[in-house]
């Protein structure tokens, strides 16, 4: 080997030997105005309730959900996500609280809108699963099928009310075809021009929305493998994209994250749109479970999987642990 010579011409860990080199040549920085906070309030309850699947995320009461939304806010978080959970006996079939204006997803609306006005996007999940007794995103047909059409007339209405409560963006979830045009006529009819659509637009069938069922009392029985998309797939998502673009999305979303990055990175690739990524219930509970247990260091891997799913081309995070990790930004 020469002293001088060509071996080995390129050193790449030249950039990598100090903390402060590592920190100038890094090309993907998260920032708390990335993340979005998904959050659950629940109807009937005096104080917030602990979600046995999800250590660390609580079921909020009204007023805990306010606290969570200013702390959220004062770390510069950007957004909240909101999911209600009623009680147990107003859910039916048509998933009637949903559309009610003093129905608890409403009320919390208005309550987090009071607080925050207009320095946190107020989001709302536009979808009938928390409210059906059956735990499908829609109502049924005769035979027990996801009616599709007869869903969307229900997602008008949804989309009107949480916009009368405050929503500053809706977020359609349930995988209904055509639910991003329906909703954008629906909020322009009632003079909500300005309430964005972020779109669920892909969404696969996932297992990792297990404990997702707990945080919002699902009364779920079987799976959602006809509306949500099959893992399976890459062209579908495309298609979908290319409809809800078509119909009005102001903003589109992937989800799962972690498990769909290459399909991030594609529909990241091809939108002149943001795009946001929902690092979902599982992946949340896939790292608390393994740190709770010493395999892994919680705090490195929470970084490192909101850095992959940035650096995979998402402009907005929805997280959990949005809050926690815009303090330590
Ligand atoms: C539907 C909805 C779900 C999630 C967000 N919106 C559940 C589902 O589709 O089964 C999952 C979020 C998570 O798992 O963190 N309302």
């Amino acid at each position: 080997m020469t002293k001088y010579g060509s071996f080995p011409g390129a050193r790449p860990r030249r950039l990598r030997t100090t903390p402060a080199m590592r920190r100038m040549v890094a090309e993907t920085r998260l920032h708390p105005a990335d993340l979005i906070l998904p959050a659950f309030v629940r109807e009937g309850i005096s104080s917030p309730v602990e979600i046995g699947a999800m250590p660390g995320v609580v079921q909020h009461t009204r007023d805990s959900l306010k606290k969570a939304a200013v702390e959220a806010m004062e770390a510069g978080v950007s957004g909240i996500m909101l999911f209600g959970v009623p009680e147990e006996s107003k859910k039916d079939a048509a998933g009637t609280v949903g559309t009610d204006p003093d129905g608890i997803l409403q009320v919390a609306l208005r309550d987090v809108r009071a607080e925050v006005g207009d320095d946190l996007i107020v989001m709302s999940d536009l979808c009938l699963d928390e409210f059906t007794d059956h735990g499908h995103c829609g109502v049924l047909d005769s035979q027990g099928r996801v009616d599709n059409d007869a869903t969307l007339e229900r997602y008008a209405e949804m989309a009107q009310v949480q916009a009368d409560a405050g929503a500053h963006v809706v977020g359609p979830s349930g995988m209904m075809d055509g639910q991003i045009g329906v909703i954008r006529d629906a909020l322009d009819q009632v003079g909500h021009e300005d309430v964005s659509i972020l779109a669920y637009t892909v969404k696969y069938s996932s297992a990792f929305f297990g404990p997702f069922r707990e945080a919002v009392g699902s009364s779920l029985k079987g799976d959602r493998k006809t509306y949500q998309q099959d893992p399976a797939n890459t062209r579908e998502s495309l298609r979908e994209l290319a409809l809800d673009l078509e119909e009005g999305a102001d903003m589109v979303m992937v989800k799962p994250a972690g498990p769909y990055l290459d399909i991030l990175a594609k529909v990241a690739d091809s939108v002149d749109v943001p795009v946001a990524a929902y690092q979902i219930s599982g992946e949340y509970s896939m790292i608390e479970a393994a740190a709770e247990r010493g395999w892994i260091d919680r705090d490195k891997a929470i970084m490192e999987s909101l850095t992959g799913i940035k650096r995979a081309g998402a402009n907005m995070i929805l997280t959990y642990w949005a809050t926690e990790v815009a303090r330590q930004l």
